[in-house]
């Protein structure tokens, strides 16, 4: 019985203290502190180089490259356009440009610039891009050139066992693309004057390309922000992420 209420109790105890532990990648703002986005870019920026290498106790994946596994590109009206093991370099040299913390709201506004992008992977298409015909499969690689992003995210309190928890319940992006360059292999089952015709026609219309696939990018790109931040805020309380004093 006393052995029994030992172990109980060094549970709870072992449990407590993993709990309230932040560790030192997390660098703590007072939330009212006068300079307190001056210091949550701090925080950003002292998390940058674990964000890089992906956190696995907080389940965060690395954003250097940033991998993903399927992206589907279009889909419907006469198209189907998905990419595979895309790899990402670029995203962790972001630089924030600003951001504003609105707590009343538990509203974050961030504007972050991506100064290049490089993708390589594997692509699967067949259908008609705007009026591009396209049909292949193999290897894709393409980089983009200043790219902007404006992100608000948008939280409720959501309280928990140990307390209450910032959750990220909807984002809204606008991004911009500066130019941008890709390169689809064996497209047309490897027809040479047909591949390269095609691969020159896509990167002749940047400004319709880039409308066309803005809204994939921009889901895309806000399903990774809302995964990593939610990652983070339902691993610690408000009260240790911010604490009062
Ligand atoms: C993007 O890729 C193309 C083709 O490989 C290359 O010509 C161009 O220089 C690259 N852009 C930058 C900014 O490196």
């Amino acid at each position: 019985m006393e052995t029994a209420l030992f172990v109980a109790v060094s549970c709870l105890l072992l449990h407590l203290g993993d709990q309230s532990t932040i560790p030192s990648y997390i660098r703590v703002c007072k939330r009212y502190d006068p300079k307190l986005n001056d210091c949550i870019i701090n925080s950003i920026e002292t998390l940058r180089p674990y964000l890089l290498k992906g956190i696995p106790e907080l389940e965060v994946p690395s954003i250097e490259p940033l991998t993903l596994p399927e992206v589907l590109v279009a889909q419907g009206a006469g198209i189907k356009a998905v990419g595979k093991n895309i790899n990402i370099n670029g995203p962790g040299s972001f630089v924030i440009k600003k951001l504003n913390v609105d707590l009343a709201n538990y509203q974050v506004d961030i504007s972050v610039d991506l100064p290049y992008l490089t993708f390589n992977g594997e692509y699967e298409v067949s259908g008609r891009l705007l009026v591009l015909p396209l049909k292949g499969k193999g290897p894709v690689r393409a980089n983009a050139t200043d790219c902007k992003g404006d992100v608000v995210l948008y939280a409720q309190l959501v309280k928990k066992a140990d307390g209450e928890h910032l959750r990220f319940t909807d984002i809204d992006m606008k991004i911009t693309i500066g130019g941008y360059h890709v390169r689809l292999d064996n497209l047309f089952n490897g027809d040479k004057f047909l591949g390269e015709a095609t691969n020159a026609a896509l990167n002749e219309n940047p400004k319709e390309l880039i409308a066309y696939l803005k809204p994939v990018v921009e889901k895309t790109v806000k399903n990774i922000i809302q995964k990593i931040a939610n990652k983070i805020t339902q691993h610690f309380t408000l009260e240790e992420l911010l604490p009062k004093n």
